[in-house]
Order: structure tokens, then sequence, then C-alpha cells
């Protein structure tokens, strides 16, 4: 089957993040901007799973989601297929999206006042979900060598203070797009072990990994070595349905998924029937989309990493997996609100500053590359001509 990307477009919507974004400039001429920020794609999802939406919406019954088997099914089939490591189907839980997940398991394992550890930069919202349960931040700095992160875990020895209960770590990361080895995914695995921790892995971007690059699932990488770690992964990235609002929690120990099930229960969670009729389609039907998609992004990605490595002192980070563009502005004498500033009034870009990433993010920009290659083509020109002298 041909999958053409540039004719999958879909409009920005009103109702969407992305619309938010473009207002939030106070510009009268909305049409001018290039959103590269919110990290929704600008494509279409699997026809398949559009299809489902479209024929049950028709059959108007709209009301609580129930069949969830075979939603789970679905799930064990396509870590084993697409990520060769097996759950069983009572280890799987499901949540409203996997930022809710991750306050779920903060307060299913830690206290407040607790110290939960990032690796950052990193995705805001761990940030912000972990200052929103009033546990204590903890902000391990990654180190930064041949324009690729990797986890400093001496580093993070020092900062050890017996009241840290929990590492939150994204894999791949986001932003940055790097592939955890399985020797580094063990060596975190022991760091846990030793200091007691509980371990929560997102691999929300899991799926989107670019051709000739392998990620491992952290079980299949270490569950051998502790129990207390909690899987989380979503088709909401993978497929573009995001506003689905729903991932998975597999936690194969007994006793670790107990404490997340009191706890996702004293949330109320029932799942959205929206968001699992699509999950479960997508990963039913989507593969050969998602390959195809991989293909289509992995040429975006080389030809803005081309671009914009042309601009003297600027370099964007290799990307392994996301479709996020992580771009290190750090060797210009630009400071990051001007260099915002132009991207969003000048350029006509919207991206995501990296200091909201926190430590290390400064004067990093992130770009969303899902986009047609026009798009990405004219938002690399409007970047070079920032830096035109
Ligand atoms: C690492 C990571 N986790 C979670 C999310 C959001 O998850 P959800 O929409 O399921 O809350 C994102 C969104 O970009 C992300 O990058």
């Amino acid at each position: 089957m041909a999958f053409n990307f540039e004719k999958m477009l879909a409009p920005i919507p009103e109702r969407s993040l992305k619309a938010d974004a473009i207002k939030a400039t106070g510009a009268r001429n909305t049409a001018e901007y290039i959103s590269m920020g919110v990290a929704d794609m600008s494509f279409k999802p699997p026809d398949a799973v559009l299809k489902e939406l479209s024929r049950e919406v028709k059959k108007g019954f709209l009301g609580y989601y129930g069949g969830i088997e075979n939603y789970k099914d679905a799930v064990t089939k396509w870590m084993k297929h697409v990520h060769s490591w097996e759950p069983r189907s009572e280890w799987i839980s499901t949540a409203h999206g996997l930022v809710a997940a991750i306050g779920t398991a903060l307060r299913a394992y830690t206290n407040e006042g607790d110290g939960i550890i990032v690796f950052s930069p990193v995705y805001h919202s761990f940030r912000k979900i972990i200052r929103a349960n009033n546990r204590k931040l903890i902000e391990c700095p990654m180190l930064l060598h041949g324009g690729k992160y990797y986890l400093d875990l001496k580093k993070l020895e020092t900062l050890m203070t017996g009241r840290e209960r929990m590492i939150v770590f994204c894999s791949p990361h986001n932003p940055g797009g790097r592939i955890w080895k399985i020797e580094e995914q063990r060596e975190l695995a022991f760091f846990c072990k030793k200091y007691g921790l509980y371990l929560i892995i997102d691999e929300i971007h899991n799926d989107l990994i670019y051709p000739n690059k392998k990620h491992v699932t952290f079980p299949l990488a270490a569950s051998d070595v502790f129990e207390k770690f909690i899987l989380m992964t979503s088709t909401t990235k993978t497929f573009n349905i995001a506003g689905g609002l729903m991932g998975n929690v597999i936690i194969p120990s007994e006793k670790i998924r107990r404490k997340f099930s009191n706890a996702n229960s004293a949330t109320g969670e029932s799942p959205n029937r929206f968001g699992m009729i699509m999950g479960e389609k997508a990963m039913q039907e989507g593969q050969l989309w998602l390959k195809n998609l991989m293909k289509y992004l992995n040429e975006n990605r080389i030809i803005f990493d081309e671009e914009i490595n042309s601009i003297p002192f600027v370099k964007s980070m290799p990307l392994e997996a996301t479709y996020l563009a992580w771009v290190d502005f750090s060797e210009t004498s630009i400071e990051e609100n001007v260099l915002m500033q132009k991207l969003t009034n000048d350029a006509k870009i919207i991206a995501n500053p990296g200091s909201s990433f926190g430590l290390g993010g400064e004067k990093f920009v992130r770009f969303n590359l899902a986009n047609s290659r026009s798009v990405i083509r004219e938002a690399t020109r409007r970047i070079k001509d920032l830096f035109k002298t």
C-alpha cells in the first residue's frame, strides 16, 4: 500500500493546543505561522483508525466503554511483535494519558515531600506533575558529549540525601531523541536497586524509531535486575491520537501493581471510549503506516539538520527517535528570550524554548518535524534568515 503523507495533512482545528499557541502570539494573521511546538503531528492517523471512529459515531452509542480485554490483547500483541516482549494481560492498567498516570504513580508509591529524580533537560510535564503533587523535584543534568546525551549516575550519587523515592525516566528521551542502550538501562536499574527507588519508564516515544535504530524496552533490558519498575506505553504519539487521552501502565510485579491499581481506582479511572477504540484499531492495523511514517520523518530530519547545521555555531542533535528536533543555539551570542521573540515574531514559527525542559535546556529550542516536507523547508529558510548578517 502506498502512503503519501503529503496528502494526509490535517488542518489545525480551532479546538486544539496548536491553535491556542498561535493565538497566544496575538497575531491577526494566524495563517502565516508554522506550528512546531506542541507534540502533535500534522498528519491524519491511519485510515483504519478514522474509519473505525466514524463507524462508531454513526452507530450513535456514545456511552461508557467496555470490552477492555480486546484492547489489552492488542497491547500484548503490539508489545510482542514490535518490542519483542510480551506482557500478560493482567499486568496492564489503563490511564487517562501518561502524565495523569505518572501523577497516580507518584501518589501510589511516594509521599509529599519525597524526592523524585528526573534527568534533565526532559519533557516539561514531568517537572510540572512532580511539583503539582508536592514532591521535591531533583534534576540530575545529563552529560552532553559529541552531540549526544548520557545519564550522569556519578553526579546523581552526589545528589542522594536518603529522601529520594523514585526516578521518572523517559525512554527514548524527549528532548534529544536519545535511545538508551541496554547497558545504560541496566546501570540505571542497578542504581534504583541500590537506593531502593521506584522507576517509572515512560516509553511513549518507543515506536517512533528511525530506520536502522533499535529501541529496547526496559523489561527486556533489565527486568531481571529489580521489580520496582512501572512501564508506561501508549499509542497516542505513535499514531497521532493524543486527544484520545489514554495510555498503558504495565507492572509485572503483583505487589507493585496492587498499589498502582488502588491509587488508580482512587482517581475514579475508567477508560475513555474514543481513545480506547482508536488505540485498539491502530495497534491492530497501523504497523505499515508507522513504518512509512518513520521513513517520511527520517527525510524531514535529514533535510532539517542539514539546513540548520549550515548556520554558524548552531547544531541540531542527531535524533535516533521522536520527531522532535533539539537545536543547540548556546554557541551563538543570542539570548534565549531574544531568540524566541525572533522565532515567533520575525520567523513566525512556534517552537518550545529549551529552558522549559529544565536544567541544561537553556539556549536550546525544540522543533516539531512531523509536518509536510515543504513546511520543513520553509521553516529552515525562515530560521536561516534570522541569522543572515
Ligand atoms: C515523554 C512524554 N510523556 C508523556 C507525554 C504526554 O502523554 P499524555 O498525553 O498521554 O499525557 C508526552 C507528550 O509529548 C511526552 O513527550
